[in-house]
């Protein structure tokens, strides 16, 4: 029976969420977390004036930028920050600021990292892939810029290789977002809030994203065509083979086939293979079966780059006058809109906390998720392939200029293979969806889909415009109406041909455990009254479960999520649209969705809780949301009547209050087939933890998402605890807190959190240690709760080497050179500029005659260095010399043969200069030949 808050889903075993890191068949190829190491600032660095002609002529040239994105700059004091980062989740929620995007302030920021290749990755590929980087964003690379990037849902894959160095010499990552540029009118938070990677691969490889594998059902069996791009870095021509591999879930290989293909320096080439299986178990929502194709790129025996696709078989179709069909059965869509933020981390989602968030949908009794209104982070994707859930995956801005529809293509490349999509949708409820304007922008929009993808339909979702003569519904497969439920009819009279489906309906409000509508108090009920102009949850779905051309339905939405605090404002500060609230704690719109959703198991709940202290006497709506035949409902064990269910509508009582037990039976052909109950509980005593899960991996990534209620003295919930709890942990850190209260502004970081109407949440990564993650609760007046989630020890995912910055000092100047030691050492306090330059970092042809060279730089330490000493390395230095920070001998090198010099840096402030004196000898070589860098105490790399 389902109807309490269990966590298990009839024929799935959870056990482990799904990671981001990326599958790839054992090869040269290196996926790298780039999670750690980064720096960041908040607020912006403005770019220094160009005022000078030299400046000009600077920062006109290539590894030259300016400011923060250069290379040099300190940023040696801006705090360490792990991702994925939601930076704007961390700022207050205030009146002042826009309601659209929760009250926070959002604002511009920047991001620094310092990653180091080592000698033997020369000969490799090396890419930056940046999932996903809100708002704004322009992205440098050793003084380069390397991406302007405008939007926050989209994904950045960038070819370092041409200007990475390697060993000691470092490469620096500078990250400029604004985020005070929005796309959305929901919460959109800001920063590196997806994951950032760096990807090593094979000179001749396969590009990212560039294995299409898609199954196609014949007369008789199936045929998988793949589709493989290659690119090669190399000097030459290479000839190489493309084998892939059709694997079950078990590894048995199926099918493998073999392509000879030449690859031309520095170009894409596309090899085509096919692939068969006569009889696959097919993939669908309730047995989600997944295959791999292995592909590797094979130079002789070896396979120099590999990666996994996840593939399923099965078959989709929408049909105008029936509906959608999975694998040729009806099946209506029974869909939800999600937005990408949660309680606590705002945008910054670990990819455990999103697997808790599928498998609250696959408990609701869902099918399917609309990704409003953009596409999502690829382990959603994964995860609804892997449980079961149908995906109609959306781009987020309406434009086919040049940079917007490369928008379009990336969504669609990079998600092509998923099983569990359905649907492209070209747009959200554009204004111009009733034009001639507009028609043509989607003609463009879903051409360049069909390119790429000719086995789903487009889409697009209107909330207008469908009658006018020419509009945007003649440019697409499949129609979508937002709302629009008066219409559905109409529509379908008038276009018999067209298939149409709900791409989102319902918008009701509902505050998690409140059974009154006041404006005053901000609150909306949780009976699904019917809201002003919109439709209620059970309406909704009578509208679409009772008409079947139409596909099904996307309810807005699934959960709640920050901002759109619609229908009040201040100091409302997140949606109360949600099936769910923000930390996915079920509302009774949940079982109203069972109820109507849920045909394979009874579901029976009764709405509300029964705590009416004060109210004895009086009467108290009781509803009861149950699929069975018939249901009664008991106070106390007195029939209060029993009532033909009502499947879209629910069952409803007026029962007046007595504190006790109130009791419903589901019948089915007469027999009694499921009870639920609601009790009047004791006063709270203590708290109780109930984690989402009870082992976690040690990979420092994982998450737990704790569930934290207060209960009575025989362990029942209160569902009107509002205590104050405060949280410890042990072997995790909390990285988020919530209890769905759309009315709060109170932080969601720290250690503590009220409990709203019964519940709070709260979120705790673990860390690389061994031990169990312990969570202790503690409330004024409660008994102590602990819980423990045992850890699994698991080896860290790959990661890309970082360090922290280095102050490189690159201009130096040398004075005319001298016969005396003491000549040359007085050169150390006349002024340099008049010098030659030092040149690039490369062997001095040596001097006419033995005498000294003075070379000096003038440099300001970083902060860190000026306040604690550091040093000045050489890593590469010829020739016999003493070291001056100023006129102090601080180091010498008496052998003249190319060897690495440290000197310590003594603490100071300001601006210094460093004098180096070379004794050089007649035509004999000297110089440093690689940059000098001034280190940070303790700083390794
Ligand atoms: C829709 C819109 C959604 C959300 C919803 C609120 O029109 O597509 O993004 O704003 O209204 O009811």
């Amino acid at each position: 029976m389902i109807g309490g808050s269990s966590l298990a889903v009839a024929g799935l075993a959870f056990g482990h969420p799904a990671t981001a890191v990326e599958a790839h068949a054992p090869s040269q190829r290196e996926s790298l977390l780039l999670d750690s190491g980064w720096r960041f600032h908040e607020g912006d660095v403005p770019f220094p004036a160009i005022l000078s002609q030299d400046d000009s002529y600077d920062n006109a040239k290539a590894g030259k930028a300016w400011g923060a994105a250069a290379p040099t700059f300190d940023d040696s004091e801006w705090p360490i920050v792990r991702l994925p980062h939601d930076f704007v989740s961390f700022q207050p929620i205030e009146e002042h600021y826009n309601r659209a995007q929760g009250y926070r302030k959002r604002g511009i920021a920047w991001y620094r990292n310092v990653l180091r290749f080592e000698p033997d990755d020369t000969a490799k590929h090396i890419e930056l892939q940046i999932e996903g980087v809100a708002t704004h964003a322009t992205v440098w690379y050793n003084g380069n810029v390397i991406a302007h990037n405008w939007s926050g849902y989209n994904s950045l894959y960038i070819d370092l290789t041409p200007f990475t160095t390697y060993g000691s010499e470092l490469n620096t990552l500078a990250i400029r977002v604004d985020a005070e540029s929005m796309e959305g009118w929901w919460y959109e938070g800001g920063g590196l809030y997806r994951t950032v990677r760096i990807v090593k691969r094979h000179p001749v490889h396969i590009v990212t994203d560039g294995v299409l594998a898609h199954p196609v059902k014949l007369a008789s069996g199936w045929t998988l065509p793949v589709e493989v791009t290659l690119y090669s870095t190399a000097k030459s021509n290479r000839v190489v083979s493309v084998k892939v591999s059709l694997k079950d879930k078990e590894g048995t290989v199926i099918d493998t086939e073999t392509l000879s293909v030449t690859v031309t320096a520095l170009d894409q080439r596309l090899a085509r293979l096919n692939l068969t299986h006569d009889s696959p178990e097919l993939w669908s929502v309730d047995c989600p079966t997944l295959y791999t194709v292995e592909t590797c790129v094979m130079d002789g025996d070896l396979c120099v780059d590999g990666l996994v696709t996840t593939c399923g078989f099965r078959t989709t179709r929408f049909d105008a006058k029936t509906g959608f069909y999975l694998n040729d059965k009806p099946l209506k869509i029974q869909g939800v809109c999600i937005h990408q933020d949660h309680a606590g981390v705002g945008t910054a989602i670990p990819d455990a906390l999103w697997d808790y968030r599928i498998r609250r949908l696959k408990e609701l009794g869902c099918n399917a998720v609309r990704c409003t209104h953009n596409a999502p982070s690829s382990i959603v994707l994964d995860l609804c392939d892997r449980y079961g859930l149908l995906v109609m995956d959306e781009n987020r801005l309406f434009n086919p200029s040049p940079e917007y529809i490369d928008h379009v293509r990336w969504m669609v490349r990079r998600d092509r293979n998923h099983p569990s999509i359905i649907l492209w949708s070209v747009f959200n409820e554009e204004p111009m969806q009733g034009s001639a304007a507009g028609y043509e922008m989607v003609r463009r929009m879903a051409h360049e889909v069909k390119l790429l993808d000719t086995s789903r339909p487009v889409t697009a979702a209107m909330n207008s415009g469908m009658f006018s003569a020419i509009n945007v519904s003649q440019a697409v497969d499949v129609v979508g109406f937002n709302y629009q439920q008066d219409k559905y009819d109409a529509f379908h009279k008038a276009h018999p041909d067209i298939a149409l489906t709900s791409s989102e309906d319902t918008s009701n409000y509902s505050v998690r455990g409140a059974y009154v509508t006041d404006q005053d108090k901000r609150l909306t009920s949780g009976y699904d009254d019917p809201p002003k102009g919109w439709a209620t949850h059970r309406g909704s779905w009578k509208m679409i479960a009772e008409r079947d051309f139409i596909a099904g339905g996307f309810v807005w939405t699934g959960f709640d999520y920050h901002g759109e605090p619609s229908p009040w404002g201040w100091p409302t500060n997140s949606s109360m649209y949600g099936i769910m609230d923000l930390c996915g704690f079920e509302k009774d719109a949940f079982y109203i969705h069972q109820a109507q959703w849920i045909k394979t198991q009874p579901v029976l709940h009764i709405v509300p809780h029964w705590n009416w202290e004060g109210r004895e006497g009086q009467p108290i709506k009781v509803m009861a949301c149950a699929n069975s035949d018939d249901v009664e409902l008991f106070l106390n064990g007195h029939s209060l009547g029993r009532q033909v269910v009502d499947k879209y509508e629910m069952n409803f009582w007026q029962v007046p209050y007595a504190p006790g037990r109130l009791e419903a039976l589901a019948y089915k052909a007469g027999k009694v087939i499921a009870r639920a109950s609601v009790e009047t509980t004791g006063v709270a005593v203590g708290l109780k933890i109930t984690p989402d899960r009870e082992t976690a991996k040690g990979d420092g990534l994982d998450a737990v998402a704790f569930r934290i209620e207060a209960v009575d003295a025989r362990g029942r919930t209160l569902p009107t605890a509002q205590n104050t709890v405060h949280f410890s942990v042990t072997n995790g850190d909390i990285i988020g807190l919530g209890n769905g209260d759309p009315n709060s502004a109170a932080p969601e970081k720290g250690n503590q959190r009220a409990l709203f109407n019964g519940l709070a949440q709260v979120i705790v990564q673990t860390q690389t240690r061994a031990g169990d993650l312990i969570l202790m609760a503690q409330a004024e007046g409660l008994k102590t709760a602990t819980a423990r989630v045992k850890i699994e020890p698991t080896q860290a995912p790959s990661r890309q080497a970082t360090t922290t910055s280095v102050q490189v000092l690159d201009y130096w100047y040398d004075a005319p050179p001298e016969i005396t030691r003491e000549d040359a050492l007085k050169n150390r306090l006349v002024n340099m500029t008049l010098w030659h330059d030092f040149g690039p970092r490369e062997l001095q042809a040596g001097q006419t005659r033995d005498g000294y060279t003075l070379v000096s730089a003038r440099y300001t330490p970083f902060a860190k260095v000026q306040a604690e000493g550091g040093s000045l390395d050489f890593p590469r230095l010829t020739g016999a010399v003493e070291v001056y920070d100023g006129t102090k001998l601080i180091g010498t090198k008496t052998d003249p043969a190319e060897g690495f010099l440290s000197v310590a840096l003594p603490p100071g402030k300001g601006e210094r200069r460093v004098n180096l004196l070379f004794r050089t000898l007649a035509d004999t070589p000297y110089a440093f030949q690689q940059n000098v860098i001034v280190r940070q105490r303790f700083q390794a790399f």
